[in-house]
């Protein structure tokens, strides 16, 4: 008779790593790259931050003996299958080996692909995030999520791999453009209102771009941002539940980016007219929130009309197909108050719609 023989194997897995955030940790970083003992190492920067920031690039090169550069084209459709394989070409040629660490310089499209470049190359290489962005600062460098793009949909081939460490050069924003800065602080204001109040009152009475002449202020706000996503992810490292809260104005968001097309809303504008839209639904669900703390920056998002052209209707159908959602049922984040978020599932179509209403109003006038 056949008896099968069944091991019990734990896994355990050492995922700690550190989160640097000043404006020129050259220290550090030195000390990270020191730790993992090697004379080489590969770095993977986008173009327009090899072009702009062409000193900060000879510096981190010169911290090992043979730097190894590949350029990533700006733009999400460098986050591409294709992209990914011929930077593992890339990588192989060099002959690398297993303690050569892989270096991400840029926004969140190089942070994800290198990523998964990382993730795949002798089956995993040191990855160090060089975040540029506020987006990839605050978000998508922590946490371990990386990835490319698949035509069937956007981020659906990648793995969960930690970094070695995050470092932020917070001086390297100065070249990001404005519309880039405002789009990254959608997230800043989402940290402020699923978690960290203290965030949301920082920002009271002050424009988003005036932090761009506060080193101290911005500095102080990513990192108290960078420690909410951190407290986030470390309690739910694969997305199981709790990381849920970080969609906070995602689901109206997703929908919106579906509609206008990617790459006609930024992900920023697309997240905070989620946010006010997810205001307006906690208010007609009875929650008192103070939603100015949010609402008061529209016009750095938006302009007047923005909305106007989009349908109600489908972006009710692109909710209904986002992978988030079961059957005809919408989950929504939603708060009780800022820091107390909760699950709330809805599955009247019509509810919805005159939340979308409700927000493209109220839009149009914070803008006008
Ligand atoms: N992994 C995650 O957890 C996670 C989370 C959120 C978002 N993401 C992904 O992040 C991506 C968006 O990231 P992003 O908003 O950083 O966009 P991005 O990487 O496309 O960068 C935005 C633009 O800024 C330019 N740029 C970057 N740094 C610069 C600098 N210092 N100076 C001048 N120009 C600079 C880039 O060339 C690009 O044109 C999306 O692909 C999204 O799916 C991932």
């Amino acid at each position: 008779m056949h008896t099968a023989e069944k091991q019990k194997i734990s896994v355990k897995e050492a995922i700690d790593y550190q989160v640097v955030t000043a404006d020129e940790p050259w220290e550090e970083l030195a000390e990270i790259i020191r730790s993992i003992n090697t004379q080489q190492a590969v770095f993977f920067v986008d173009e327009n931050v090899f072009r702009l920031q062409d000193a900060f690039i000879a510096r981190l090169e010169s911290l090992v003996k043979r730097p190894i550069l590949a350029r990533v084209p700006a733009g999400e459709q460098s986050k591409s299958v294709q992209n990914w394989a011929s930077l593992v070409d890339f990588c192989l040629e060099q002959g690398i080996d297993r303690q050569t660490p892989l270096v991400a310089v840029g926004g969140g499209v190089t942070g994800d692909l290198a990523g998964f470049v990382a993730a795949s190359v002798l089956r995993g290489l040191p990855l160090i995030h060089i975040p540029t962005t506020i987006l990839a600062i605050v978000d998508s460098s922590i946490g371990g999520k990386t990835g490319v793009n698949h035509s069937v949909g956007k981020n659906l081939v990648g793995a969960f791999y930690q970094p070695r460490a995050v470092v932020s050069f917070l001086k390297v924003l100065d070249t990001l453009p404005d519309s880039e800065f405002i789009s990254g602080f959608a997230e800043v204001l989402k940290y402020g209102a699923i978690e960290d109040t203290g965030i949301l009152a920082l920002l009271n009475g002050r424009s988003i771009l005036s932090l761009r002449k506060d080193p101290q202020l911005l500095k102080e706000i990513v990192q108290r941002c960078i420690k909410v996503k951190a407290r986030v992810v470390s309690e739910d490292t694969k997305e199981a539940g709790l990381r849920m809260i970080l969609n906070y104005g995602h689901t109206f968001g997703h929908a919106l980016e579906k509609v206008a097309g990617y790459g006609c809303i930024s992900h920023g504008q697309a997240v905070f007219a989620g946010m006010v839209a997810a205001g307006v639904m906690a208010q007609k669900l009875g929650a008192r929130i103070d939603n100015s703390l949010i609402d008061q920056h529209a016009a750095a998002f938006v302009t007047r009309g923005f909305f106007d052209h989009f349908s109600i209707e489908d972006l009710n159908k692109a909710m209904q197909s986002d992978k988030k959602v079961s059957r005809a049922t919408v989950r929504f984040i939603l708060l009780h108050e800022y820091g107390r978020p909760y699950l709330h599932p809805v599955n009247d179509a019509e509810f919805i719609t005159s939340v979308w209403e409700e927000s493209f109003q109220k839009m149009n006038q914070l803008c006008s």
